[in-house]
Formats: C-alpha cells, sequence, structure tokens
C-alpha cells in the first residue's frame, strides 16, 4: 500500500513541530544551502511544501523546480506556498510512476524512505537514481538509530501512528546508506539533529 499522507495533511506540521520543534526544518534548511544557483530540483515527499518557501527564500527567482507528492491535499497546501519567480512544476503522483527527463542538477528526498518497505525503497531509489544528472546532489534526510533507547520508542510510535492513519508500509528504518554506496555516491556533507535521531546527507552521483 502506498504512504499516502492525505488525513495527516492539515495537522502534520503542527504534530512534527509538537514532536521535534524545529529539528525537521533545521535538518532541511541545512541541506538547502547545498543548492547551486539554477538548478533544475527534484522534490519528492515535499508535505505541506514549506520546504519550497525556505528554498525560495534562499533562490529567489533562478530554480527549475519539479514537486512531485502522492498526496493531493500535500499537493493541494503546497500550491498555496510562496516560491518568488522560481518556476515550479507540480505533480499529483507517487514519485517512481512519473516519466521525467533524466537530468536534474539535484533531487531531495525529505523523510521519504523512511516510509517504505525494502522493495519500495529499491524501486523508488533505482527510479530517482536514474533521474539524476552524472555529479549531480541528492540532498536525503531521515531518521536514524543509534543507540539510544527514546530512538526507538519515538521511531515505534510514529511508525504506528502513520500506519493506521496514512496506511505506511514501513515498521523499521529501511537501510538507506546501503543504497547509496551501492550506487557509488560519495558524501560530501552530512549533519544530525536531535540527538542524532536525524541526518542530513548530502551526496554526489558518480
Ligand atoms: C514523512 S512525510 C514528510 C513530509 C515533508 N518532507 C516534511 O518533512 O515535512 C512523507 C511525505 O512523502 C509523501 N510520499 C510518500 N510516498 C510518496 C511517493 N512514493 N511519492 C511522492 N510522495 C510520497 C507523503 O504523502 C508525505 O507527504
Amino acid at each position: 500500500m502506498a504512504a499516502n499522507y492525505d488525513n495527516s495533511a492539515w495537522f502534520y506540521d503542527n504534530l512534527s513541530r509538537l514532536v521535534y520543534g524545529k529539528a525537521l526544518i533545521k535538518a532541511q534548511v541545512y541541506l538547502l544551502n547545498m543548492v547551486p544557483p539554477g538548478s533544475k530540483i527534484l522534490i519528492a515527499g515535499g508535505g505541506t511544501g514549506w520546504i519550497l518557501e525556505e528554498l525560495s527564500k534562499i533562490h529567489p527567482g533562478d530554480l527549475t523546480i519539479t514537486y512531485v507528492e502522492v498526496s493531493a491535499n500535500m499537493l493541494a497546501l503546497s500550491q498555496k506556498r510562496k516560491t518568488g519567480q522560481n518556476k515550479v512544476i507540480f505533480m499529483n503522483n507517487a514519485v517512481e510512476n512519473v516519466n521525467l527527463d533524466a537530468d536534474f542538477d539535484v533531487i531531495i528526498t525529505p523523510f521519504l524512505f523512511d516510509n517504505f518497505l525494502d522493495e519500495t525503497v529499491d524501486r523508488v531509489f533505482n527510479h530517482l537514481h536514474r533521474l539524476l544528472k552524472p555529479g549531480g546532489i541528492w540532498l536525503n534526510a531521515d531518521f536514524q538509530l543509534t543507540g539510544r533507547w527514546w530512538q526507538n520508542v519515538l521511531l515505534k510510535s510514529m511508525f504506528i501512528f502513520f500506519r493506521l492513519l496514512c496506511g505506511i508500509e514501513a515498521g523499521r528504518l529501511p537501510a538507506i546508506e546501503k543504497r547509496f554506496n551501492n550506487a557509488a555516491y560519495k558524501i560530501i556533507d552530512d549533519k544530525t539533529f536531535f540527538g542524532d535521531f536525524i541526518v542530513s546527507r548530502v551526496y554526489t552521483r558518480p
């Protein structure tokens, strides 16, 4: 079953801020600072779209952004965001199902992979990998477990909550790092947030 956040769109940002404060925002803004001027960008699973406003504060007018969200409610909220003079193409679909030209300079996956079982991770990863130019940048933010007991508690609670409400298929974190390693990506920068529970990584495609 696809992870569809339709039911949570109206309260998602408030809930995530209640639990994580500004950590989810900081983790993504850190990544957005790595976007080169004039980039052609693919954002997959951007949620309510606040990321578009943060990106447009850094680059007010020279970006071409394809924004793909599987949740129609999330997409509708995203379409109301201020995006400056940037060109934004909105698509309501699962990103692995959209046919796009394989010439993106930057791909952004903010808390996308933690929704999926391994087979979906592979499908989504391989699809996005094909769309990124050689030498392109992939910005990924996700949760990780670094051995602190409360991380497991929070993670399990999130999986149960979002499985009941939004039908997400995952019950544990996928080994996303392995996919990047296997495809010979290089980490050029990374940073952790919220006591190491969140990791933002900047990868370059070989
Ligand atoms: C955990 S939420 C994160 C939202 C946002 N990135 C944030 O940090 O606030 C995951 C988002 O990915 C979307 N999503 C899930 N599977 C998707 C897919 N296959 N293609 C595109 N979007 C997807 C969901 O609808 C949801 O909005």
